[in-house]
Order: C-alpha cells, then structure tokens, then sequence
C-alpha cells in the first residue's frame, strides 16, 4: 500500500484522526449526524474539517480551521450554525465563508473524498472559490 501523500506535488492525504490513523468514511458517518463538522488532520497536517452532507454522506470539500486573522483553531459551533474563532471573535458560515471580522478572508477550502479502501482522502482545492466565485487566494 502506498499512501496517496508519497505521489508527489498536488497529491493527496488520507484524513488522519487525533492518534494519526486513516479515517473510515463509513466509521465517520457512524459518529456524526447530518451537518456535522469534526476536525481530522489534513493537507501539511493542518487542523481540516470533514463536513457531512444533510443527505449523511462526506461532502465533496473540506475546511481548514485555521483562522484568516492570526491562525487559531476555529471550532465549529454547532448550535449557532456558525464557526466562532475564539481569539478575536470572527465568524464563518457552515461552508467557511467569512461573515464577521477581524477575519479577512474565508477559510481555505480543499477537495474531500472516498478512496477505494473507504478512507477520506483531502487534495488541494485550486478551482474557483464557490462561496465567492473568485479565485481561491489559498493557492
Ligand atoms: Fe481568529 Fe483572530 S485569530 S479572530
């Protein structure tokens, strides 16, 4: 087995948990309801969120919860449906975009998917920004 990181410049990293294992999408999906978002280690082992679909599926990108101000972990607030940095008080939507400041911009965004052993897999997300339809300012 040859993890997808060791391919190279532009691949990919399974989604790792808190003790550095792969995650299982279906172990996942098990733990988290519709519209949860949990964090997992990601692309250079940064803090990433794994979003889960209203239809209990793995969405199709993933956050990372590095805050655009200073660089704390944004937990997601789940009764708010927001995420609030508990720094200097920025605020993002559930799909990461900025919505209140010091923050400048939206948490980066990357690909999210299923590999064929079930493990989520991250890949950077170089297309345009859906939330705000310019050019990712992450890349
Ligand atoms: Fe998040 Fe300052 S680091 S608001």
């Amino acid at each position: 087995f040859i993890p997808p990181s060791s391919s190279g410049a532009g691949a990919g990293v399974t989604a790792k948990d808190e003790l550095g294992n792969d995650i299982l999408a279906s172990e996942f999906l098990g733990k988290h309801p519709a519209g949860d978002r949990a964090l997992a280690q990601g692309l250079k082992g940064d803090p990433t969120y794994v979003i889960v679909t209203e239809d209990e599926e793995i969405a199709s990108y993933g956050l990372n919860a590095v805050c655009t101000h200073l660089g704390c972990v944004v937990p997601w607030n789940a009764s708010e449906g927001k995420f609030i940095c508990p720094c200097h008080g920025s605020q993002y939507n559930a799909e990461g975009k900025v919505v209140r400041g010091p923050a400048p911009l939206s948490l980066a965004l990357v690909n999210s998917d299923v590999n064929e052993d079930g493990n989520i897999v991250f890949t950077p997300w170089k297309d345009t920004d859906f939330r705000t339809n310019e050019e990712p300012w992450w890349v």
